[in-house]
Formats: C-alpha cells, structure tokens, sequence
C-alpha cells in the first residue's frame, strides 16, 4: 500500500524542493572556480568571499620526514591529543587520547576557560605516555595544532580567529591568536611544549596522506585533503601566482597550501538553493548567514534539516498526528528540540530495506522516544534520502572544481589523483562516496584526459598531519 495522495503529494513537494539536475552541478562548479579566485585575490576576509586562506606550509610531505612530534586537535565535539612518530618510510606509529569537550566550555564566557582545559588535558596526555617531557628541564616536545575554524593565518604559528563555525560560540576569542592562546595556558602549567605550527584539519588530512601515499604502489598523487563530518571543508596545494594576495613571501616559494573554508562557499546564496528548511536551520545557529555551504552538507545539520522539515509536515497536519493526540497535546521533546536528530540516525534510515521499515521504527523510538506508523516511517526515510542525496551532490562541486585547477599542476605526469578524506560522514555515511563520485563525473572536470580521481579513507588525518606541519619547522 503507496502512501494517501494527500501524503504523497506533500512528500513529492519536499523531494522536489531538494531536487538538483545536472546543470546545476556544472553551472555550480563554474561558479565555484570563480569564487575560488576572488578569495584568492581579496585582501580582506569578508562574509561574500569564500576565505581561501594561505596556511604557510609550503611543501607537501615525501614520506622521508622522521622525528617525533605533538599534535592536538580541536575541531568538532572532541578534543584529541596524541604523538606520532613518523618513521620515514610513510608510515607512523601513534598514541593518542581523545576527550569529549564539555558543552559549556564551548559556548563559555572566556577563551581562557577552554584553552586551559585544552592545556591541561596535553599535560595529562604527557604524563601518561612521555615521562621524559615532565621533569624540570625535561626534554621540549614540539607541537603542531589543529584548529578547525577560520583562522587568519600570518605565519605557520600564528593565526587569529575570523569567527567559531559548528557548536562553539565564545565570542571573546574572536581576533585573537590561538597559538598564542594554547602557549600561554602550557606555560602556566610549566609543561615543555612548544606550540610551533597551527594547521587546519584540512591541511592535516592533504598532509598525512601526501607523507602516507606511496605514489610508486598507489600511481597516484594526493591532491586534496578533505573533511566531511560535523562540518566540511577542504586544502589544496595552490602554485603562487594563483594566490595574488599573498605578499612577501620568501623568494623562491613555488606554491602553499590553501585552506579553502569552502563551508563559506556562496554564503550570499546566488546559486545554492535555499529551501523554507535551509532557512530555519540557519536562523538556529550562531553563525547566520555565514556557512552557507556547510549548512546543505555536513553532519551537523543533515539531521536537524529533517527535524525541521518533519516538523513543518506535523504541523500541516499530515504526520505524528495521533501520537500528537494520544500524548495529550505535545510530540516527543527530542523531536522539538533542534540539533538532537543525529546524523547517524539518517544512516540507518537510509539503507533499511526491513519489512514495514521496522529497523527505522526501533531506531526512532531508541534515540528520539518517537513512535511511528508505517507511513510516517515511509515519509521520514523519503526526506532522508532527498536530504542527504543533495549533500552529497552539493559535495562534488568543490571537489570537482579543485580537481579542474590542480589538474594542471600535474599536466606532466600521468598518475591518477587522490582526495585524502576524513569524517564521520564521508567514513560512514551508506553510500555517500559513491553518490560524491556520480555528481563528480558529470561535472567531469578530467575530461579527455586517462586520469581519475580516488576518495582516500586517511584515518586520524588532522593529528599526523599536525605533527608533519611542525616536523617542518627549524
Ligand atoms: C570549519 C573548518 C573545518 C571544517 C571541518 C568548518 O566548520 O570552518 O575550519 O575545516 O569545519 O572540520
């Protein structure tokens, strides 16, 4: 039994209203080049122009680097400290611990307050895996970290944050330098570290995966690193003469790696689409009107996306409309309250072929306590598909569009491409690469060349790549 055609119309209009054809995707990747240039060129960040922020590293890894190094890692929900030692033959051997950041130190009053507890979760780290380090005059580690929001980078250690992106809202650490603000916070606790570069976990992924690809097995060559979790984002290496604002550079630097915050692509909305949903999602965050991309894409907002659309059908009267009754006049609070739908929660919907998508309806129930009928369970599946299908088409533009500009830097050499990726959603998210990959082969932005383009899982990018950053340093 299909759906009542009241229901299936008002489904087919949501699908539609996430529908994009394949012009859209090549008239968007055009579009995309060409915001790429502009924020190549502006010398101020502004909210118009997609940052395209030089990150002072000047080189990719060749898989020869050794030593060991720090790195720490702040990004989404989880604050991650660990140690690589880099081997010099592309691989590594890593410690690591991970500790997830308490929700009022995300959105406290101080910058202080989180950057001490960041300070001394290192401290802890040290203590337990490099007692060397923590006596007096005990040997200095150095310390590459990853900070993944808009950082206006001046030098490989210094970076001022533009504004928090995602879950983090502390406003008196805006225009300030977060590696000075890690250093200070060490300091107090008298630990040796030195906090020598500060790398995005974009740059992370591209360089952990340059320094673990062995371009003679993989006949490949690692051109984009690539987040795709709770937010995206992607670095790739520019040569100078695409990056006009960068000035005084020392001479003979032939390119630098670019930390694009492509989440901030076409925060004006002249091309992405922009449905009722979109906009309620934006108006729940701390940062409207900025992050626009990000906002159709990455894992933070996928679920809340189809919170708010299912939400909209209740109230039209179309879905939850005995359970509305038979709890007296209220729905489930997890259903009413924004961000609780979990993007993982979409991944099971989207792959259950279950009778009657019984899976679906144990999944709501465990995570959102939302008992559903079969045909709410067909509905939300529906949405989730539509929702995540436009994700994922939203995602090749970027990918593409770079693909189209690196492509000439390796004209000579007739090894394949690879994108090192990195996230929860581009990891797990059934299906996600494949459907990325579709939307990338009709921009076909390698068009009559051999060459093709492989997504590379590269596990706990940000963390080498930070200690590859600071094995670059004196
Ligand atoms: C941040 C980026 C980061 C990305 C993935 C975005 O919200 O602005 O700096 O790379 O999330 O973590």
């Amino acid at each position: 039994m299909g759906l009542s055609e009241k229901l299936e119309v008002a489904v087919r209009d949501i699908e539609n209203q996430f529908y994009l054809d394949d012009d859209f995707l090549i008239k968007a990747s055009d579009f995309f080049e060409k915001s790429m240039k502009q924020g190549l060129a502006a010398s101020k960040p502004s909210k118009e122009c997609m940052p395209m922020i030089p990150t002072y590293v000047t080189s990719l890894p060749t898989g020869k680097e050794k030593g060991l190094y720090l790195a720490a890692d702040l990004g989404g929900t989880n604050f991650r400290v660990c140690s690589v030692d880099l081997k010099g033959d592309h691989t590594f051997d890593l410690k690591q611990s991970k500790y997830k950041i308490p929700s009022e130190l995300m959105h406290g009053k101080k910058a202080d307050e989180l950057f001490h507890y960041l300070a001394t979760k290192i401290n802890d780290f040290l203590c337990e895996h490099h007692q060397e380090t923590t006596q007096k005059n005990g040997k200095t580690l150095k310390l590459g970290f990853t900070f993944s929001f808009p950082v206006e980078q001046t030098a490989l250690d210094k970076g001022t944050l533009l504004r928090w992106t995602k879950s983090f809202d502390i406003p008196d650490t805006v225009g300030r330098d977060v590696v000075q603000l890690l250093q200070a916070n060490l300091t107090v606790l008298e630990a040796n570290v030195k906090v020598v570069a500060l790398a995005n976990d974009t740059v992370g992924t591209l360089l952990s995966r340059a320094y673990a690809n062995n371009p003679e097995y993989t006949h490949a060559n690692t051109v984009i690193g690539l987040i795709l979790g709770t937010g995206t984002n992607g670095a790739y290496y520019a040569t100078i003469d695409d990056i006009p604002k960068l000035k005084g550079v020392p001479e003979g630097t032939k390119g630098m790696v670019i930390n694009t915050e492509w989440g901030s692509f076409d925060n004006t909305l002249e091309i992405l689409p922009d449905t009722i949903f979109d906009q309620i999602v934006d108006s729940e965050t701390t940062n409207k009107g900025y992050h626009m991309f990000e906002k159709r894409v990455s894992g933070l907002f996928l679920g809340e996306i189809l919170r708010v659309a299912l939400l909209d059908m209740f109230e039209k009267g179309l879905i939850f409309q005995d359970l509305y009754k038979a709890r007296g006049g209220s729905l489930p609070h997890r259903l009413v309250e924004p961000w609780l739908l979990d993007s993982e929660v979409l991944s099971y919907i989207q792959i259950d072929d279950s009778t009657n998508l019984k899976m679906s309806e144990l999944i709501l129930q465990n995570t959102l306590r939302l008992p559903t009928n079969e045909d709410e369970r067909i509905v939300i599946q529906r949405l989730t598909r539509a929702i995540s299908k436009r994700a994922s088409q939203l995602a090749a533009i970027p990918i593409a569009s770079i693909v189209r500009v690196v492509k000439e830097q390796w004209k000579g050499d007739n090894r394949d491409l690879e994108i090192g990726c990195d996230g929860s959603v581009i990891e797990f998210y059934p299906g996600f690469r494949d459907a990325i990959m579709k939307s990338f082969n009709v921009i076909d932005p390698l068009k009559g060349s051999n060459k093709k383009v492989h997504l590379k899982i590269a596990k706990d990018g940000s963390g080498v790549g930070a200690a590859l950053v600071a094995a670059t340093t004196e």
